[in-house]
């Protein structure tokens, strides 16, 4: 069994109203409290999205910098789009992965940030961890938009809200994720929500793409396990998410060839119906079509991965407000 949350973290739902966090790092040590503060918030988000305008002026004044060093299509649109929704400036910058080297280097940027008066930076970077550093040295707001293979946490909120609209309480459900454990921040980071959540988790994927950390840590009675075999994984699964092939973390050949990854792994109709009847189909995306997942799948009736990316903005609104407004020391 998996250790759960921060032992200091409150753990009764309703026991913390209010947001305390300078920065989100990841979901690991969120409360079941700060949890239901968060899908609470972004449900009124998306209740503002949906009237005419979908705009307030609550963050009015406050400035926003998205600080990506990594590629990034939705959840820099999205949250660019969700400042704005809310009001804020939003200033946009990328860097080469190579500029930025050194950890010292990253320092400087977050401080010149701060100084040009940024309250939240959404930063993006290859390195697992450098988010962290970033917080350390900042007064700003640091949320991580994805770190290496570490954590993605607003990916993992935004799906934990997909799945509580769709199936409701997830006590008991099967989430099976499948494909690319190994190099996915998003597996990770949806791990500790579920968890959380109560849902029983399925990781599942080659054993050379599956986290030795994570097979050593489940056995009888887990709530999380690890299983090579797809239709262990998808067998009577509520949902079943799959993971982008990371082909641009691929550089020691962990799979034989994508033929058979296809063969074994791919999350297409044959396979899905091993899974409950309509069974939520999910996928952080960007998506390799016809390979992690067949086209009729993505594409399918049970498909919500469009809503994923439209609920992304209501959920970084969500984010975006209560750590703006938010007390913490
Ligand atoms: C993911 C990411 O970048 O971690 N995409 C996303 O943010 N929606 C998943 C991926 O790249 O495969």
């Amino acid at each position: 069994m998996l250790e759960l949350r921060n032992p200091d973290a409150p753990a009764v739902p309703g026991e913390a109203t209010a947001w305390k966090r300078k920065d989100l790092l990841d979901t690991d040590t969120l409360s079941e409290a700060e949890l239901h503060l968060i899908m609470e918030t972004a449900e009124a988000m998306r209740e503002v999205r949906a009237r005419p305008v979908g705009k307030v002026a609550t963050l009015r004044g406050f400035t926003v910098i998205t600080l990506f060093y990594e590629q990034s299509t939705r959840t820099r649109a999205s949250f660019e789009v969700a400042a704005k929704a809310l009001g804020a400036d939003v200033v946009n910058l990328t860097a080469s992965g190579s500029s930025v080297e050194k950890g010292e280097t990253l320092i400087d940027t977050v401080r010149t940030l701060e100084a040009i008066g940024a309250d939240l930076v959404v930063m993006r970077h290859p390195k697992s961890g450098a988010p962290y550093l970033a917080a350390r040295n900042t007064a700003a707001g640091i949320i991580n938009g994805g770190d290496g293979t570490h954590a993605h946490p607003t990916q993992a909120l935004l799906d934990l809200f997909t799945m509580r609209r769709h199936v409701g309480d997830l006590a008991g459900k099967k989430v099976a994720i499948v494909g690319d454990i190994l190099h996915s921040r998003v597996a990770r980071s949806n791990l500790w929500t579920l968890l959380a959540s109560g849902a029983d988790v399925t990781l599942c994927g080659p054993a050379t793409l599956l986290p030795k950390t994570l097979a050593a840590s489940t056995g009888e009675g887990a709530r999380c396990t690890v299983t090579t075999r797809m239709e262990d994984a998808i067998e009577g699964a509520d949902i079943v998410m799959a993971l982008r092939m990371q082909k641009e973390r691929q550089d020691r050949g962990l799979i034989p060839s994508l033929r058979e990854y296809i063969a074994s792994y791919q999350v297409n109709s044959r396979r899905l119906a091993l899974a409950k009847p309509g069974a939520l189909v999910m996928h952080p995306g960007p998506m390799n079509e016809g390979i992690e997942i067949a086209p009729e799948v993505a594409h399918g009736l049970d498909s919500v991965i469009e809503e994923q990316v439209a609920n992304g903005v209501a959920v970084r609104m969500a984010i975006l407000y209560l750590m703006a407004t938010g007390r913490h020391a």
